[in-house]
């Protein structure tokens, strides 16, 4: 099939390169024309796991084209892949600009019958909306059907998410876009659920919603697991161990980022109002979030008294592993916090080469980064941090103290280090250990 992907983010071009790794015939267009430059040499604008190698070979197998021209994209395809950034605006509402500029390029250059397939992220009604704007432009006969057709890959994990997707939801009104998009996915391993198109744009959200609900869950129970003195990884372990609840999502730390669950689960909250309803739980849900790095900045503060004049070492910037997005990271917030009080903000992320807060000094590994601090704090659940050498890391240290935002490290191996050296390891919803002393709980 002939696809015209508009947006070259992890959305669109994750879903255009597989595609065109599926056999279909593919034009990515994006209006960032150093984005479109970089394409074209095999280069990605954005690194993602796997991506690199699928890329190379859709280019050698002439299945994918790049481009700027958002007329030759329509004029040339016969499936219409809207997948452009949708934003926040201030007030937490999604901003469809881009998406309107596209649909706009649309009922201006369409010739020739097409199915428009809504791929990002957008408010409940607006795909209905692009049909009526459409059918009233006089393309009621040209636009076979607005269908809306979540994505639900994780950054990292975006390419075997895309082509191994758990489920496929479609929103649709007509027959015949629910057999074109049969076709689209005939190759895939996955159930298919065709709804109407407002169910489908609502369950991309209550899907977010439910899993950033699931995180913020836990970090709940982790602060008050560190009042009582209990383990939130063995409460974690305990409730997920339950086949209603399941083990995924709950895991506590310092907080979800990114450029969805944070995005979206504002968007929900200002989609509910929009109708004078309201959505306690998702509200509790961002709270608890915004909250969470102060927690463990808290925590710290606790350790250290003063900034004043202290270094501090960072490892991990991204909002995650196997990403170097850093929108909505924890990191931001901390980084800040800490050079409000004084301190001196030295960094090392595996895959941050450039980081928005000039002061934090960029380092090219853990070890310059740890090298005299006087506490190292854990942000991103890097494998390379899970098999740091502790001892190692302590004996380059001004001041022993690691605080773990991730809770990568087990309590166990920490204590007995802990007997052995000199060393403070502050966690999230686990007794703090420290040398010298017995488990200690932490007030929040
Ligand atoms: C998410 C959804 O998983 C995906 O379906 C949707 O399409 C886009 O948003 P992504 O943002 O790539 O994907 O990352 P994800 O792996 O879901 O993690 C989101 C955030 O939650 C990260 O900051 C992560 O560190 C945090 N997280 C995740 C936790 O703190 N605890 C967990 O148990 C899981």
């Amino acid at each position: 099939m002939r696809i015209g992907v508009f947006g070259c983010g992890y959305v669109g071009l994750v879903s255009g390169v597989c595609f065109a790794h599926m056999n279909h015939q593919v034009i990515c267009a994006d209006v960032s024309a150093e984005k479109i430059a970089t394409l074209k040499t095999g280069g990605l604008p954005i690194w993602e796991q796997g991506l690199q190698e699928l890329l190379e070979d859709v280019i050698d197998r002439g299945k994918i084209s790049f481009t700027t021209d958002m007329a030759h994209t329509i004029q040339n395809s016969d499936i219409l892949l809207i997948a452009v950034g949708t934003p926040s605006l201030p007030d937490g509402t999604a901003n469809l600009s881009y998406v309107w500029s596209v649909v706009e390029a649309i009922a201006e250059y369409t010739d020739h019958h097409k199915l428009i397939v809504v791929k990002s992220t957008v408010p409940v009604g607006t795909s209905d909306a692009i049909k009526t704007y459409l059918d009233e432009y006089g393309l009621k006969d040209k636009i076979i059907d607005v269908v809306h057709n979540p994505e639900f890959l994780r950054q990292g994990n975006a390419v075997h998410d895309f082509l191994h997707p758990d489920r496929i939801v479609i929103g649709y009104e007509q027959d015949e876009s629910r057999r074109i998009m049969n076709e689209l996915y005939e190759e895939f391993p996955s159930p298919i659920q065709f709804c109407n198109r407002k169910s489908a744009e609502l369950i991309k959200y209550a899907a977010n919603g439910f899993l950033a609900m699931k995180i913020s869950y836990i970090n709940m129970l982790a602060r008050l697991s560190d009042q009582l003195g209990a383990d939130i990884e063995q409460v974690a372990r305990g409730i997920g161990g339950d086949r209603r609840i399941g083990p995924s999502f709950l895991k506590a730390g310092i907080g979800y980022g990114g450029s969805c669950f944070p995005k979206d689960t504002k968007a929900l909250i200002s989609l509910a109002r929009s109708v004078e309803s309201e959505l306690p739980l998702i509200e509790a849900t961002v709270d608890i979030n915004e909250t969470q790095p102060r927690y463990l900045f808290h925590k710290l503060e606790e350790q250290m008294q003063h900034f004043e004049g202290k270094q501090i070492a960072l490892l991990g910037l991204t909002y995650k592993a196997l990403t170097d997005d850093i929108r909505e990271a924890p990191s931001l917030e901390i980084s800040k916090r800490l050079m409000e009080k004084g301190a001196h903000v030295k960094a090392y992320d595996p895959l941050i080469r450039d980081y928005p807060i000039p002061e934090v000094s960029l380092q090219p590994d853990v070890i310059s980064c740890v090298t005299d601090s006087d506490a190292a704090i854990i942000l991103t659940d890097w494998e390379e941090f899970k098999r740091l050498d502790i001892p190692d890391l302590v004996a380059r240290m001004n001041n022993p103290l690691i605080v773990d935002g991730r809770n990568l490290f087990s309590p166990d191996q920490m204590r007995k280090w802990a007997e052995e050296i000199d060393l403070a390891y502050v966690s999230v919803g686990r007794p703090i250990i420290q040398s010298g002393l017995n488990s200690l709980t932490c007030s929040p």
